[in-house]
C-alpha cells in the first residue's frame, strides 16, 4: 500500500485494488501539495473522523461531483446527504463496526475529541469523533483522526494488530509530541509511525523533531506533504 501525506491530517493511500482519501481539507490547506489534487479528486472512498472544517474540507464538493463513496459516523454521513451527496455514494457507520470496500477493510474506531459542522454562529452535532482503523494488502493502519491521549490505544494494538499509526501532534487541539510519544511508547506497539495535524494553522507551533527526539518504541517517519512511501 502507498501513502502520500497531504498536510495537516489529509492522507491519500493507494492499495491493489482501491485509493483512499481521508479529511480531504484542500481548501485553505497552506500545506495541501497542489500537484496531488488529481489523486484527490479521483480517489474511489472519502473517509471522514469528524465535521471540523480542517477534516470535513472538500469532502462535499467532492463526493458531489464524483463517484466517491464518503465514509464517515451516521450523523456526519447524513449531513453528506442533506447537503446533496448522493445517498447511493455515502456509507454511514459508527464506531466499533467495520466496512469492507474492494479488498480494503475500514474499521471505525473511537477518538477523544469533539464533533460539529458549523454553521455561521451556530454548530451542528456531528456525532462522535472517530479515527480509523485501515486494513489492505497485508498492512494495517491505525489513523487516529484529532484525539487527545486515551488508554483504549492500548485495545486498538491488541485488537486489531495495528503496524502503522499517524498520530496527532500538534498540540492544543489534540495530542502534544509528548501525549502522541508516550502512546507509541506506552499504549501503541507499531513499526511506523506518521505525524500529522502541525505545521499547518499558526496554532500550532509543534515540529516534527520534538516528537521524534521523544519516541523510543516505533520509527517515526515524518513526511513532507506530497511525500509518498511504501507501507
Ligand atoms: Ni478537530
Ligand atoms: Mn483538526
Amino acid at each position: 500500500m502507498k501513502l502520500t501525506w497531504l498536510g495537516h491530517s489529509c492522507m491519500y493511500l493507494e492499495t491493489n485494488e482501491t485509493s483512499i482519501l481521508i479529511d480531504p481539507y484542500i481548501s485553505g490547506n497552506p500545506t495541501f501539495p497542489m500537484a496531488q489534487l488529481h489523486r484527490a479528486k479521483a480517489a474511489e472512498n472519502i473517509l471522514l473522523t469528524h465535521g471540523h472544517g480542517d477534516h470535513l474540507g472538500d469532502a462535499v464538493a467532492l463526493a458531489r461531483e464524483g463517484k466517491a463513496n464518503l465514509i464517515a459516523i451516521f450523523e456526519l454521513a447524513f449531513y453528506a446527504v442533506r447537503q446533496g451527496v448522493k445517498q447511493d455514494n455515502v456509507i454511514d457507520m459508527n464506531i466499533g463496526g467495520y466496512t469492507d470496500v474492494k479488498g480494503a477493510r475500514i474499521h471505525m474506531v473511537q477518538a477523544l475529541h469533539s464533533n460539529s459542522i458549523q454553521k455561521g454562529n451556530e454548530f451542528l452535532y456531528g456525532g462522535m469523533p472517530t479515527g480509523f482503523v485501515i486494513e489492505a494488502d497485508g498492512t494495517t493502519i491505525y489513523y487516529a483522526g484529532d484525539t487527545g491521549l486515551f488508554s483504549d490505544m492500548k485495545l486498538i494494538q491488541d485488537f486489531y494488530k495495528p503496524t502503522v499509526a499517524m498520530l496527532p501532534i500538534g498540540n492544543r487541539y489534540t495530542m502534544s509530541p509528548e501525549a502522541a510519544a508516550y502512546a507509541c511508547n506506552t499504549l501503541l506497539d507499531v513499526k511506523t509511525v506518521i505525524p500529522m495535524h502541525y505545521g499547518t494553522i499558526p496554532q500550532l507551533t509543534e515540529t516534527a523533531d520534538s516528537f521524534k527526539s521523544l519516541v523510543t518504541r516505533g520509527e517515526v517517519l515524518a513526511l513532507a506533504p506530497g511525500e509518498e512511501v511504501t507501507i
